[in-house]
């Protein structure tokens, strides 16, 4: 995918919220064999290496732009590797991460492969976003179902594969999941108009559609897009509720 880090990384304070509150999630212990999925950028790895001293951290990720920032900050026991979630193989006693695995179709397959990658008395803590049905996000299916970009997208848009906190509980203690936490959480962000919400989501969201459109059309894309935020949030600043689900669950010794 052509992440742009700099794109991604406007938004850091409100990004690294959320793994504050992942990592609080974190059991500490000593000598552990992690991994940190959709790894990005690498700081938050970083962050995750410190809490977890004397362990081996292993982050990977699939864009080679994100990845090539995160190589500054690999050293001994914190390395970086580009793989695609959906492969992680092995055995891990932790399996770590945030704001990543929305980007892959199927959770009620995913979750049960990650966790059964999980050593015993290993850990299994994921943060993702589960604000699909905030208009930033129903807006863009909208105009993907619209001519010319329906045609140009040949009827393909982005389906949330993200399931409910009850689903998640569920998967995980039918794996024999034990001390579960499942929880969903608002972060409430006020940003100065609705133009800095299309910026946000055209840094994560759209970069799909980005990908899939023909030059000519990703800026109409992108302007209508804009057109209709301003439309739906005219009122100045504009409160952006960002709904993010977490999970963690321990395997049984
Ligand atoms: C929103 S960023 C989160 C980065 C970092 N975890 C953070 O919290 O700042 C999502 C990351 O997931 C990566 N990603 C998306 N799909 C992936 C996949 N199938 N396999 C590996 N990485 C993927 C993207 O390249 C991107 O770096």
């Amino acid at each position: 995918m052509p992440w742009n880090p700099d794109l991604y990384h406007t938004f850091q304070d409100e990004r690294s919220a959320p793994f504050d509150d992942l990592l609080k999630l974190v059991k500490r212990r000593e000598g552990l064999r992690v991994v940190d999925l959709g790894c990005g950028t690498g700081e938050l790895t970083a962050r995750l290496a410190e809490y977890l001293p004397g362990s081996s951290v292993v982050g990977i990720d699939s864009s080679a732009e994100m990845l090539e920032r995160a190589e500054k900050l690999a050293r001994p026991n914190l390395r970086f590797e580009k793989a695609a979630i959906e492969d992680v193989a092995g055995t891990w006693d932790l399996i770590f991460s945030n704001a990543a695995i929305h980007w892959i179709d199927n959770h009620q397959k995913l979750v049960p492969r990650l966790f059964s990658l999980i050593t015993p008395g290993g850990q299994l803590a994921v943060q993702l976003p589960s604000n699909h049905r905030h208009p930033a996000h129903t807006i863009i299916i909208e105009i993907a179902l619209e001519e010319p970009f329906r045609t140009a997208l040949g009827g393909w848009f982005r389906n949330s594969p993200v399931l409910s906190i009850t689903e998640y509980a569920e998967l995980l203690y039918a794996q024999g999941g034990i001390e579960l936490t499942v929880f969903e959480k608002i972060y409430p962000h006020v940003l100065e108009n609705a133009d800095a919400l299309a910026k946000w989501t055209s840094g994560t969201a759209l970069i799909p559609y980005f990908e899939r459109l023909p030059e000519n059309l990703k800026e109409a894309f992108f302007e209508i897009y804009r057109a209709r935020l301003r439309e739906k949030f005219p009122a100045l600043p504009v409160f952006y509720p960002f709904q993010r689900t977490f999970f963690s669950a321990m395997r049984p010794v």
